[in-house]
């Protein structure tokens, strides 16, 4: 007999240090649904063999999570992606509808709730005056620029080491985006309204450049992808400059929601419980 449970996966290469089973798993047992989330491990390049599978039925899945290094194969496989999936360039959700697996991106969502959540104020009041600086060009870059242009920031100056990877996003982002060279971040902070790391810079510890925060505007923001350590250098040094700094964990939970919403039809909730419980599970 056909089980009725919904069943969802995540997979990637590694898998097991994945917190998503563990999300997933809290609100499935929280909104007592009757389902499964749990990791796949593929061989590295098991991936397309899998989507095949997903393809013909022959494994039983709503849809599921992707993750690294299969975010661009995935993108590639699926039958439709969304149109902010076509912008990332990259799939991290994959759902069932009308007979064809589809395939989004939920980081740019996440990014914006967890900001929402922890400094609502993020969001520029006025288009006149809405500055950010993202450190960073890499794959990550790329849905934050996204969230960004979608909040309404109209001068978004882009810093990166390697200054080529920052042009090529300004170029596919549009005039909002302009691309710069590292070093010149700090002339970049003065009158800034948000600065992002997405960069991995800062990561378990590692030093990050000693920025100038002091110099952005009233009430500015400081946020980092990185939470590991949840207050990252960039954000020790910015609080320590009097800005108002939001940690990024809140990024990897509110990221999980849409996709629960898609396979197990009910939309979950962000909780402080959850983030207690993921942070210290
Ligand atoms: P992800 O997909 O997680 O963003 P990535 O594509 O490898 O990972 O990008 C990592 C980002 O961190 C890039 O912006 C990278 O700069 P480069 O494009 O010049 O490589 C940045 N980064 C990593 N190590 C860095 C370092 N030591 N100094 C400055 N930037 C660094």
């Amino acid at each position: 007999m056909k089980n009725a449970a919904k069943n969802a996966f995540v997979t990637g290469f590694p898998i097991k240090q994945s917190k998503s089973p563990l999300i997933h798993g809290f609100w499935l047992n929280d909104l007592n649904i009757d389902g499964t989330y749990r990791a796949v491990e593929l061989a590295e390049d098991g991936f397309s063999e899998f989507i095949a599978q997903l393809k013909s039925g022959d494994v039983e899945f709503e849809g599921g999570n992707v993750t690294m290094p299969f975010k661009e194969e995935a993108f590639q496989l699926v039958d439709e992606r969304d149109a902010i999936a076509e912008k990332i360039g990259a799939v991290n959700t994959i759902y069932r509808k009308d007979g064809k697996l589809c395939g989004t991106n939920t980081d740019a969502y996440g990014f914006a709730a967890n900001l929402d959540d922890l400094a609502p104020q993020w969001r520029p009041k006025s288009q006149n005056s809405s500055k950010a600086v993202v450190f960073g060009a890499g794959g990550a870059s790329r849905a934050i620029l996204f969230a960004l242009i979608e909040a309404g920031f109209n001068e978004i100056a882009l810093y990166n080491r390697t200054l080529s990877r920052a042009e090529t996003l300004a170029d596919e982002f549009g005039p909002s985006v302009t691309a710069y060279q590292i070093d010149g971040v700090d002339h970049g902070l003065k009158n800034a309204d948000l600065f992002v790391n997405t960069s991995s810079l800062g990561m378990h510890g590692t030093p990050v450049p000693d920025l100038n925060f002091a110099s952005m505007a009233e009430g500015a923001i400081a946020t980092d992808i990185v939470y590991h350590p949840l207050k990252t250098k960039f954000l020790e040094n910015a609080d320590k400059q009097g800005i108002a700094i939001a940690d990024g964990f809140g990024m990897l939970l509110h990221q999980a929601v849409p996709g629960f919403e898609h396979w197990f039809g009910a939309r979950p909730k962000v909780t402080k419980t959850l983030r207690d419980k993921i942070l210290n599970g």
